[in-house]
């Protein structure tokens, strides 16, 4: 299903609609896959705001993926960044939201990660963006689509398109801990955001091109609940 609407507010109105959805067709147990970065503030926002409000505080979370190489306490790591965008506005229970990377960074870290997404039932709703290379989670293009959660290097093109949060593109980590597409995909449904016109390629790329590890989002093509939520620019190369 796609979804061309005029802007971010209404994308996300839709969006948090659809996350608040899922939540109330869930028995128990809701698992939600929270994404970071610009596309998915307008639903955070939305999700918060709802009246009545949604009750958030049994909802497992996990994140897409971190910074390796960022202290946990870094302003800008995602650990914290979900914390004051997600967990505390949204009224999540801090010890049912996870981040990769956030019980020890070592060999093991991503195994486990991918265990205890597992042992949650698996994500039930995962928000995603979608970066201007075509990535979604850090699998930047060359990632196998059936990659699982990983500890791998972020492009230069993404370290520059970050270091809007950084004081220069030097301070972007160079490693994060990331799904993979695989994991990424296990998702039973999917929620993907899109705006700007710096979007617009990858976007066409992802939901009309072809499947090819050269635009990790293509896998999406592939997955049965694909719901997209896209504002007029970055729809405007879709056919
Ligand atoms: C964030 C993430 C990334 C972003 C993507 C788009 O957790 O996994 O894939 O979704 O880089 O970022 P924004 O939304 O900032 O344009």
């Amino acid at each position: 299903r796609l979804f061309v609407v005029t802007g971010q507010e209404q994308g996300g109105d839709l969006a948090a609609e659809e996350i608040a959805r899922a939540l109330a067709a869930t028995e128990s147990g809701f698992v939600l896959g929270v994404a970071t970065g610009s596309s998915p503030e307008s639903t955070w926002r939305a999700l918060a705001a709802r009246k009545p409000p949604v009750d958030l505080s049994a909802v497992r979370a996990f994140a897409l993926d971190e910074y390796w190489d960022l202290p946990a306490d870094h302003p800008e790591s995602y650990k914290e960044v979900i914390h004051r965008q997600i967990t505390r506005p949204l009224g999540l229970n801090p010890q049912l939201v996870r981040v990769p990377g956030d019980d020890g960074k070592d060999l093991r870290a991503a195994q486990r990660y991918e265990q205890a997404i597992r042992a949650a039932g698996g994500i039930d709703l995962q928000v995603l963006g979608i970066g201007r290379n075509g990535h979604i989670g850090f699998n930047e293009p060359g990632s196998s689509l059936d990659s699982r959660c990983r500890v791998t290097q972020l492009s230069e093109e993404t370290r520059k398109a970050n270091s809007r949060f950084f004081a220069t593109v030097e301070d972007v980590p160079a490693y994060c801990i990331t799904q993979g597409i695989g994991t990424i995909t296990e998702a039973r449904r999917l929620l993907l955001l899109a705006y700007g016109p710096e979007k617009a390629q990858a976007l066409a790329a992802a939901l009309e091109g072809p499947v090819t590890s050269a635009v990790p989002a293509s896998a999406l093509q592939l997955h049965p609940d694909l719901t997209v939520v896209a504002d007029e620019s970055a729809a405007s190369q879709l056919r």
